[in-house]
């Protein structure tokens, strides 16, 4: 698909398989003299009760009088003014309505609206083109049709032109998460993880590194290799290179989840839904996700991207219930419950990070049920002591509708995590299972500024949509972009 601006001359002499025009409620005009034939159908649908120009709703005329179009698609926006999750809705309704249609050349028209379209279109025409087809050898879903879409604007200007990329950036990194976290654990091992890092650092010139089972060994990642002892497939550690800053600069890291598969291991988890844990290498799929829209857009700044991959299985030499391991930080750790593996494996990679200096470091995973349970599936979860980057990240989440929500740490929570025969166990109690995960974490963070994203509810639907959402890849994005000043 392929997204540009053109300028907005009177509708007439356009030439287009549907124009899609978003209106206020109650189907006001739009002002523009260009689009009084649109403002002419507009007050029609609203007299005869078709229409209102409520957020959401949509109104499809063919042949519409006095525009050079195929298809008027009037959209509506709700009520002066439209919040950015009002577009991101807006723009989703309109996406929905064209994906029934046979329209290859749309062009959008939004009055007040240029810079938001700009900004959420790409992302949101790409999700409802989005279609797995990585392992389905037919596919019964209709097709996406639209190929090129133009957004009518007064001028080209930069401002915008620069939004429209940086969408268009962010979706690409989305749909590469996406399709990455969809893919079934028989497919995604962490080799294949590996595979697709070495791949993505080809097509975009980026540094990659792949650690195998010797390197680790040697390394000292006694936490990571613990999880990867009960599994027949070799742990990888993959370490991505983004140079787009100084030298001297120090870099931002990002830290993904590669289970790629979760069963638990010894504490097995019980059969319901076991086959949604294929997804809990999300966080290493944003990671790369990231990288994809970042080697796209080269904002100045240095990215590293750090993947511990693993499957966490139960056969006989598995790690077991009881068992202490010695971290890479050298704190021993009492492993409690095999199922708490991903601070387990993240833990290696937090201390790994240390030797980059970084400005700052963002973990990202499907790290606890208790977070779902807290957040649902609207929110990100969101831990870390230090309030300016918090405060970035919350920032960054609301701009880009994929929004996170803070939540507390402190020594009261970190409390549970006692153990009487190592430093620190890997399982507190019942309670705010999400905070005493961030704690066990905030252990190997502490030379330097961190945060952590637990994306357990927010990286893949269930249900009839079940799939990966390919969040939080547009935050961290537009987090980036932000500590790049782009
Ligand atoms: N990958 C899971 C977390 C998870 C569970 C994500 C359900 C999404 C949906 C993680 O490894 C895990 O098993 N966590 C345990 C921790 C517990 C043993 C302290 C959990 O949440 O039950
Ligand atoms: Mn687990
Ligand atoms: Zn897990």
């Amino acid at each position: 698909m392929k997204f540009s601006i053109a300028p907005l001359k009177a509708l007439a002499a356009l030439r287009s398989d549907a124009l899609v025009v978003f209106v206020h409620q109650p189907g006001s005009a739009s002002g523009l003299v260009e689009a009084a034939a649109v403002d002419a159908v507009a007050a029609e649908a609203v007299h005869d009760g078709d229409f209102s120009g409520a957020l959401g709703t949509t109104y499809l005329r063919q042949r519409p009088a006095g525009v050079g179009a195929r298809r008027l698609l009037l959209v509506g926006l709700g009520a002066a003014p439209v919040s950015a999750a009002a577009w991101g809705k807006a723009l989703a309704a309109a996406a929905a309505t064209l994906k029934g249609l046979g329209a290859a050349q749309v062009h959008l028209l939004a009055a007040d609206g240029e810079a938001s379209v700009a900004e959420l279109a790409p992302r949101a025409f790409a999700a409802a083109a989005y279609r797995y087809t990585a392992t389905r050898t037919a596919d019964a879903t209709p097709g996406w049709r639209v190929q090129s879409v133009q957004l009518l604007a007064r001028r080209a200007s930069a401002p915008l032109k620069a939004a429209l990329a940086r969408a268009e950036a962010m979706a690409a990194g989305v749909a590469l998460t996406r399709d990455i976290a969809n893919l079934p654990g028989n497919h995604c091992t962490p080799t294949r993880l590996a595979k697709f890092a070495q791949e993505l650092a080809k097509r975009h010139a980026l540094k990659v590194e792949v650690l195998g089972r010797a390197e680790l060994q040697r390394l000292g990642m006694g936490a990571l290799l613990a999880v990867a002892q009960g599994s027949a497939q070799p742990p990888r550690f993959i370490v991505l290179r983004y140079d787009g800053g100084g030298r001297r600069d120090a870099p931002h890291v990002l830290v993904g989840k590669g289970v790629t598969f979760d069963s638990g291991g010894i504490s097995l988890k019980p059969g319901a839904e076991m086959d949604e844990m294929k997804f809990d290498m999300s966080g290493a799929a944003s990671v790369l996700g990231c990288f994809e829209a970042i080697a796209r857009l080269r904002p100045k700044l240095n990215l590293i991207g750090l993947i511990p991959a693993t499957e966490n299985m139960p056969d006989g030499g598995a790690v077991k219930p009881g068992d202490v391991v010695t971290s890479l930080s050298g704190q021993t750790i009492e492993i409690l419950n095999t199922d708490a593996e991903g601070r387990l494996i993240l833990c290696d990679a937090l201390t790994y990070a240390e030797r980059f200096k970084p400005a700052s470091v963002i973990d990202i995973a499907t790290l606890t049920g208790a977070c779902v349970i807290a957040l649902g599936h609207v929110h990100s979860g969101l831990f870390s002591a230090d309030d300016a980057l918090a405060e970035a990240l919350l920032r960054a989440g609301a701009q880009a509708q994929d929004s996170c929500w803070r939540m507390p740490l402190g020594d009261d929570y970190a409390e549970g995590l006692k153990s009487n025969f190592a430093d620190v166990a890997n399982i507190a109690g019942r309670a705010a299972g999400s905070v005493t995960a961030a704690c066990f974490l905030q252990r190997f963070t502490k030379a330097y500024r961190w945060a952590h994203l637990d994306i357990a509810g927010t990286a893949w639907k269930s249900g009839a949509d079940k799939g990966a959402t390919g969040r939080p890849v547009a935050l961290l994005v537009q987090y980036l972009l932000g500590v790049a000043g782009a």
